[in-house]
């Protein structure tokens, strides 16, 4: 059997898990970043790297400690080294390649987007593929015809912001803080999903892509009137729980058309999806009820893999699998695919 040691610092939270080449998580530990960012409403990158050179080393011997496994023992080492923050990725991919070096194992470069899909599989148990990709995180969306855990070919992505983003600047918007999503979740439990008539960008036009800028912006004046230079945020009550809970509908309603269109375009009958907006509860169910009535399956993770974790990067299981390891100058690729 061989021991993996996964990395991840894509992005603000810094992970690392150890598992097995039977797919076994023997330990999966992530340190959140969040509380250094959230004073600037956002990931700050430098502030993001220099917590991924701090936490890195006492995240491995944790995630070494919890699955009972020396570092002598790991018999290959992962690091997703694409897309994300140049800098942040950059500490990963240097920790891993120096790990790699100095234990003479091999080195696998994942790509996190692909880990997201990935981490259906590991959730299932078994295999999953070919499927519907969905991935719904801060940085992406977009949709994938996933032939297997390796070949993704994209269908469609969204032209301007993520859905995350757009959860996370309508939550600056109300002033419910950062990071974004959970919080909206919440807000959005107290109000009226159907009090404003949000726009759906592309529902029906059978275009796998997605825009979420304008949903955002109508939030904005929808808070705000015309004045949204001078606007504080509104004070809890009904009127921010009301914008919530119709903004959270509208995204809602978007994504599960265009998986539903992407189902039947592709003829595939199985939806996996991952990235952190798949932790919302809403989107969950309704994409449920969506595959309940096409008759495909629905794979998505429980929450801990939804979000980032290294433990998701078991897809490089996939490419160890097939020798494909990553030579000493791999290198950390901040664009995607
Ligand atoms: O996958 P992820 O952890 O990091 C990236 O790869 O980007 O996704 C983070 C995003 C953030 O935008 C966050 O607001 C959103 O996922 N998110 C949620 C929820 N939990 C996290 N969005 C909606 N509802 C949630 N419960
Ligand atoms: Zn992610």
């Amino acid at each position: 059997m061989t021991h993996f040691l996964a990395l991840e610092t894509s992005c603000d939270e810094t992970a690392a898990a150890v598992f097995t080449d039977e797919l076994a998580v023997l330990s999966s530990v992530v340190a959140s970043q969040t509380d250094l960012h959230a004073k600037f409403g956002g990931v700050v990158p430098e502030i993001a790297s220099r917590a991924h050179l701090r936490n890195l080393l006492p995240v491995v011997d944790e995630a070494l400690t919890r699955a009972n496994v020396a570092l002598n023992d790991i018999g290959c080492i992962a690091v997703h080294n694409t897309p994300g923050l140049v800098g942040a990725l950059l500490v990963g991919v240097s920790a891993a390649k120096a790990l790699a070096l100095g234990l003479g194992v091999p080195l696998v470069g994942v790509n996190h987007v692909a880990s997201h899909i990935y981490a259906c599989r590991l959730a299932a148990g078994c295999d999953i593929f070919p499927c519907v990709g969905l991935v719904v995180s801060g940085g992406h969306t977009a949709l994938f015809r996933c032939d297997t855990p390796l070949s993704l070919h994209l269908l469609g992505g969204t032209r301007d912001d993520a859905a995350g983003e757009a959860f996370d600047k309508v939550a600056a918007i109300l002033g419910l803080g950062f990071p974004g999503g959970p919080a909206v979740e919440r807000e959005a439990a107290q109000g009226n999903p159907k009090s404003h008539d949000f726009p759906r960008p592309f529902l029906d036009d059978g275009r796998l892509e997605f825009s979420f800028s304008g949903l955002k912006t109508a939030v904005l004046y929808a808070c705000h009137g015309q004045d949204v230079k001078k606007a504080a945020p509104p004070g809890p009550g009904p009127k921010r729980a009301d914008l919530a809970a119709s903004f959270q509908v509208a995204v809602v309603d978007v994504l599960v058309m265009k998986c539903k269109q992407a189902l039947r375009k592709t003829g595939l009958t199985r939806l996996a999806v991952g990235g952190g907006v798949s932790a919302n509860k809403p989107l969950r169910a309704a994409l449920n009820a969506m595959c309940v009535k096409e008759g495909a399956e629905l794979f998505i993770p429980p929450l801990s893999l939804c979000t980032d974790n290294a433990a998701m990067a078991a897809l490089a299981v996939e490419k160890w699998k097939r020798g494909e390891f990553a030579p000493p100058e791999l290198d950390a690729e901040p664009n995607w695919l």
